[in-house]
């Protein structure tokens, strides 16, 4: 059996692409007590990545140059010294680009079928799904009637915004970069949707926002939230979940929001989903109900091949995907 393994080779200095990575073969790696050996199924390409890629530190360790780069993934186990995993199960946690791979059974858990899909684990039910529960939920704390506005409103986290701001009864605006996505956000029962490529975004927005702004749930930050937040309503939030048009720049400048917070008495406040650990239980539960009863859905861009990781990683910046991106590397040996 032959492995591979994709490595940070140099780190970006802009938009990432092939000469900062390099694909190499290496050993099946030996198992030890307490180890499963696992075979690469999915793997989740996300935005938060290219920060890891710079040097310094932040809320997460940057990855490591010669290293593989590792995220979330969904794995095989075909060998197990570890209690309690048998060879066929399916696993999900943080593993690295690498197809086989040996890990301490401890930092990875069993996917349970029953709950659905198991790409579902890398988002609806995972990391994007759990981000959008307790940013909204938690820090956006919307209302019946409230407008919330969203951008980056088609991707993984934002999709699934969209979808509770609705169920809570508010007024839903999306903002994405795509005749399609606009289709896909009008689906998923947006009230009014902007393309930022083809509209101006301040015009569009004081249309689509008569009564003015609630909730902010920002995944992009840059020139489109800078249309945001002359329309900030009293006592308005504003969720900081990302910031995607800036991971690729030295510098972002834009203009200063301060006298837009004191003016509307706004919160604005940042977060890491990690921040949330301890009531990721409350996150699955209401996640896993209201999937199950049809009021949330999710849509998914899969690429195929390892080899092909690396351009899914690329094509986020570009916004080729709709939905959460993933990478198919190998079927289950047992069908779902
Ligand atoms: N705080 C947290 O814990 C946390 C957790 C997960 C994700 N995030 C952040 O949430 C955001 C969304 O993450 P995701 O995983 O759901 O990714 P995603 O939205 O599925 O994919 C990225 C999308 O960003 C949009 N985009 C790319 N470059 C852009 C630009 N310059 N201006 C405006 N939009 C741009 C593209 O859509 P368009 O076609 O619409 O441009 C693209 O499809 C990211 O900023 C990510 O870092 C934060």
């Amino acid at each position: 059996m032959k492995n591979r393994e994709i490595l940070l080779v140099k780190r970006p200095d802009g938009a990432p692409a092939n000469e900062h990575f390099s694909i190499k073969e290496t050993a099946i790696p030996e198992l030890s007590e307490g180890e499963v050996l696992t075979r690469l199924l999915y793997v989740s390409v996300d935005p938060y990545m290219r920060g890891r890629m710079n040097e310094g530190k932040s809320y997460i360790e940057p990855f490591q140059l010669n290293e593989p780069i590792e995220g979330g993934a969904i794995a095989e186990v075909i060998q197990s010294q570890a209690d309690g995993f048998q060879e066929g199960d399916i696993v999900t946690g943080s593993l690295p680009w690498r197809e086989y791979t040996s890990v301490n059974a401890g930092s990875v858990r069993k996917i349970d079928p029953a709950l659905g899909p198991i790409t579902t684990s890398l988002h609806v039910l995972g990391m994007t799904g759990l981000t959008a529960y307790f940013g909204l939920m938690d820090i956006g704390q919307p209302q019946e009637g409230e407008t919330v506005v969203v951008s980056g409103a088609a991707g993984a986290v934002g999709s699934t915004v969209v979808q509770l701001a609705t169920i809570v009864g508010a007024r839903v605006v999306g903002i994405a970069g795509s005749d399609e996505k606009v289709q896909l956000l009008q689906q998923l029962g947006a009230d009014a949707v902007i393309n930022y490529r083809t509209e101006d975004v301040s015009t569009a927005l004081a249309e689509a926002c008569p009564d003015g702004v609630d909730v902010y749930f920002d995944n992009v930050g840059g020139e489109i939230s800078d249309a945001i937040y002359p329309l900030l309503n009293k006592f308005a939030r504003i969720v900081q979940c990302g910031a995607i048009s800036s991971y690729n720049k030295k510098n972002d400048q834009g203009p200063r929001i301060q006298q837009y917070l004191i003016k509307s008495s706004a919160l604005i406040k940042g977060f890491t989903v990690g921040d949330y650990r301890e009531r990721y239980p409350e996150g699955f539960q209401h996640l896993s109900k209201w999937l199950q009863e049809g009021k949330l859905t999710y849509e998914e861009t899969i690429t195929e091949g390892f080899e092909n990781i690396l351009q899914a990683f690329f094509d986020l910046f570009t916004g080729e995907n709709v939905g959460k991106q993933l990478v198919k590397i190998n079927e289950p040996s047992h069908k779902e």
